[in-house]
């Protein structure tokens, strides 16, 4: 099998537009929301962006949220909704707004791209609140989710002959597109790795972007609790996504639970709530898209 030579720091490094956070962005990911600070920081970085500010708000009116219309300034959505919620909806807009306009290959679907990373998202912080444990804390569990697979959009964006010599194998020999990135050499988990660095992203967030393939991926160490949650927020968003038939027991979800356990009355809690999780993305992605 014919590998590609790609040296990916070394290349990143010298692509002269490779996106830096967006400031808004930067400073989003700098807030702890649980700080005492936060509800007054955050109010102050959204408040600044009038795009962000909007979409916020529009997010904040949805009918999920039930405050139809009543939310008319960033200060009263941080206090009917709390600082949290509102922190991981301006990163999730912020995040999306940063790559709008982006050029990427033809092979790549853009949208799908998007509705996959906003169901993983909201997925994993679904799952997060149900598990409970101080390690993964809910609104930092949506941000994994909704980065995971920040390596895709740079390989399709910025790699994309590299991308479409991935794609074209995937598709000559009926491969998933880990199995075509590992084939070549070149994954999007290691990518999204080397991006996460350069932004400086928490720890637990480079986990997830790192880890979350670890059931088709065999390294020498085990993954993170948050290589493993997020793992499994992708397939069942996946199972999701395509409205499909969530199934404990069919392949690959039921490897990736295999060794945790832990996991699995997480994702039975999902298969409970699985209706309202699509209508929440379905509303998400059209008010984020403005339409
Ligand atoms: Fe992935
Ligand atoms: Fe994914």
């Amino acid at each position: 099998m014919e590998k590609i030579e790609c040296d990916i720091p070394g290349k990143i490094a010298l692509i002269e537009d490779l996106p830096a956070p967006s400031p808004i962005l930067e400073r989003l990911i700098s807030i702890l929301p649980d700080d005492d600070n936060a509800s007054a920081d955050l109010d102050e970085v959204i408040s600044i962006d009038p795009g962000v500010s909007a979409q916020v708000l529009r997010v904040a009116n949805s009918a999920y949220f039930g405050f139809s219309g009543r939310i008319s300034t960033i200060s009263k959505a941080i206090l009917l909704l709390g600082p949290r919620e509102v922190w991981s909806i301006a990163v999730g807009v912020a995040f999306k707004q940063q790559f709008s306009g982006i050029f990427t290959s033809p092979a790549f679907d853009l949208e799908k791209f998007w509705r996959h990373s906003f169901f993983t998202g909201i997925i994993e912080g679904f799952m997060a609140k149900e598990m409970n444990v101080s390690e993964v804390k809910g609104d930092e569990a949506m941000i994994m989710g909704l980065l995971h697979d920040l390596g895709h959009l740079i390989l399709a964006s910025h790699f994309s002959e590299e991308y479409e010599q991935i794609e074209t194998h995937r598709r000559e020999h009926g491969l998933t597109l880990i199995e075509a990135e590992r084939d070549k050499g070149l994954l999007h988990t290691e990518v999204g790795e080397v991006l996460c660095k350069c932004w400086k992203l928490p720890k637990a967030i480079q986990a997830a972007v790192s880890e979350h393939h670890y059931h088709e991926i065999s390294t020498d160490e085990d993954p993170s609790i948050h290589g493993v949650l997020t793992g499994i927020s992708n397939l069942v968003a996946k199972s999701l996504e395509d409205d499909g038939e969530l199934s404990l027991d069919s392949e690959p979800l039921s490897q990736a639970l295999m060794g945790y356990e832990w996991a699995r009355p997480l994702v039975e809690k999902v298969q409970e709530g699985e209706e309202s999780i699509r209508q929440h993305v379905d509303e998400i992605m059209r008010l984020i898209h403005g339409g």
